[in-house]
């Protein structure tokens, strides 16, 4: 059987969860996960362990498949190197083509002067194969072709996936900050959640949004394959084991029509400010197949306990200028029957200049006090991870956190803090807020 070299790209602190998750494949194909690298895990094996990784993989943006790599020292060198390769063998030039180039030091002009070189190699080659050169498509190309440069070595890929795999197919509507299907899916991971424990564990998103963290929850906890609403960029192939991807869409059926069956479990609930949010949240679930989840419209400060045994708090709260903290109290809050969504919409309130990090006496940092003491009043024995830019954020909650992982939200550097809420935990009022944000960063 051939066996292929793939690579998985994925955001940023999840290449071991990937690497973990991708060795899990195994059940379905044979897989033999190589190097992480930052943004990535190699792995190998026939076209099964590809399209298994398409299919099954919550954390991969996407899966490569390597075509050659090669040294190079000129740009014209990048042009033979992809003029030489066999093209032709997986697309015609009826397809549409787009060609993607990233690099790590690269001694060249331009990325985009390579990305340029690349599309007329492999036009050039179809041509002179085929007779006819493929058009290009930068949106929704049948074809992707990627390269990698680094100082002294050029890879080419051909990407198997089509749109990125975070795309699961069931989002409708994304809310002001959707949370990446594939980050949200990382974090559940690093929190325990994965089919072998989330039928016993309870989870609560109380500024759920669009309802990101609850999908991906229910989904993994009913084994529903991550890919199984979508299509993928290797049925548009040539060369790909169609016997292998129709043994693998079988066995996604019948895991949807068992996780029908079994139906969404009752221990997962969601909770927004916003009634707005929830009407979307809804709406994303029921696409996913997981309509059945439990959702309140309630201010995060006053959120309690949905069942009456401790479980995890998974949330991205709201940070910086994308979105705001909704339903401030204080001396600003008339409580004048307008609901949150009008009374704190821009027109309503005007430019009141985003949110406001790391100030003690400022509307924001009250509602991560309240939040935090949401938490140590009311959430005894229970988790939390907490995904944020704000390195502040513990010391504004006056908790200390138990691990701070480094996460990237796309460019944005972010940390998953967790909060074990254990009597001792709380942090004394006059505390340093300072220690959270000093403490060093774990891996
Ligand atoms: C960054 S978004 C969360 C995005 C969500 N994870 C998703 O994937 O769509 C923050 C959410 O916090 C909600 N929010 C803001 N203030 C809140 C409050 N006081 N209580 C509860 N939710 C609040 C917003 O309505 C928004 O949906």
């Amino acid at each position: 059987m051939a066996s292929f070299e793939f690579f998985a790209p994925c955001p940023r602190g999840l290449e071991e969860a990937l690497a973990a998750e991708l060795a899990e494949l195994g059940r379905l194909a044979p897989v033999s996960v190589g190097k992480q690298v930052p943004g990535g895990v190699h792995f190998a094996g026939p076209w099964a362990a590809g399209m298994a990784a398409n299919l099954h993989s919550r954390i991969a943006s996407r899966v490569l498949l390597r075509v050659a790599q090669q040294g190079y020292r000129s740009e014209q060198d990048i042009y033979e190197f992809a003029l030489r390769q066999r093209w032709e063998e997986w697309f015609g030039y009826q397809q549409t083509l787009r060609v993607d180039v990233t690099g790590i030091k690269a001694p060249v002009r331009s990325l985009e002067f390579i990305t340029l070189r690349i599309k007329d190699a492999v036009c050039d080659r179809l041509r002179e194969k085929t007779g006819a050169r493929p058009n290009i498509d930068t949106s929704e190309p049948d074809v992707r072709v990627f390269a990698f440069l680094t100082a002294t070595d050029a890879t080419l890929y051909l990407d198997t996936s089509g749109e990125a795999l975070f795309k699961r197919g069931w989002r409708l509507d994304k809310g002001a900050a959707p949370l990446r299907e594939n980050l949200a899916a990382g974090i559940l991971r690093l929190a325990g959640w994965r089919t072998d424990t989330a039928a016993d564990m309870v989870l609560y998103d109380p500024m759920c949004g669009s309802g990101t963290f609850l999908a991906e929850a229910a989904q993994i906890a009913l084994g529903v394959p991550a890919g199984a609403g979508r299509r993928f960029g290797f049925e548009k192939l040539k060369g790909y084991d169609i016997t292998a991807w129709q043994t693998l869409k079988v066995q996604a059926a019948e895991a949807q029509r068992d996780a029908r069956v079994r139906g969404v479990p009752s221990t997962i609930f969601g909770s927004d400010i916003s009634g707005d949010m929830l009407v979307k949240a809804r709406a994303n679930l029921e696409r996913a197949g997981v309509g059945d989840i439990g959702l309140k419209q309630v201010d995060a400060r006053d959120m309690s306990p949905p069942v009456d045994r401790p479980g995890i708090i998974v949330a991205n709260p709201p940070y910086g200028e994308r979105i705001e903290v909704r339903g401030r109290r204080g001396p600003r809050d008339g409580r004048d029957g307008r609901d949150d969504d009008e009374r704190y919409s821009p027109e309503v309130q005007g430019n009141r200049g985003g949110f406001q990090r790391n100030q003690p006496d400022g509307v924001d940092a009250e509602f991560f006090r309240a939040f935090g003491d949401a938490l140590k009043q009311r959430f005894t024995g229970w988790s939390a991870y907490l995904l944020t830019a704000d390195m502040s954020l513990p010391g504004q909650m006056r908790l200390r956190e138990s691990r701070r992982t480094p996460l990237y939200n796309g460019a944005l550097e972010c940390r998953l803090f967790r909060f074990d809420l254990i009597a001792g935990s709380v942090r004394k009022r006059g505390d340093s807020e300072s220690k959270g944000e000093d403490s060093a960063p774990q891996a």
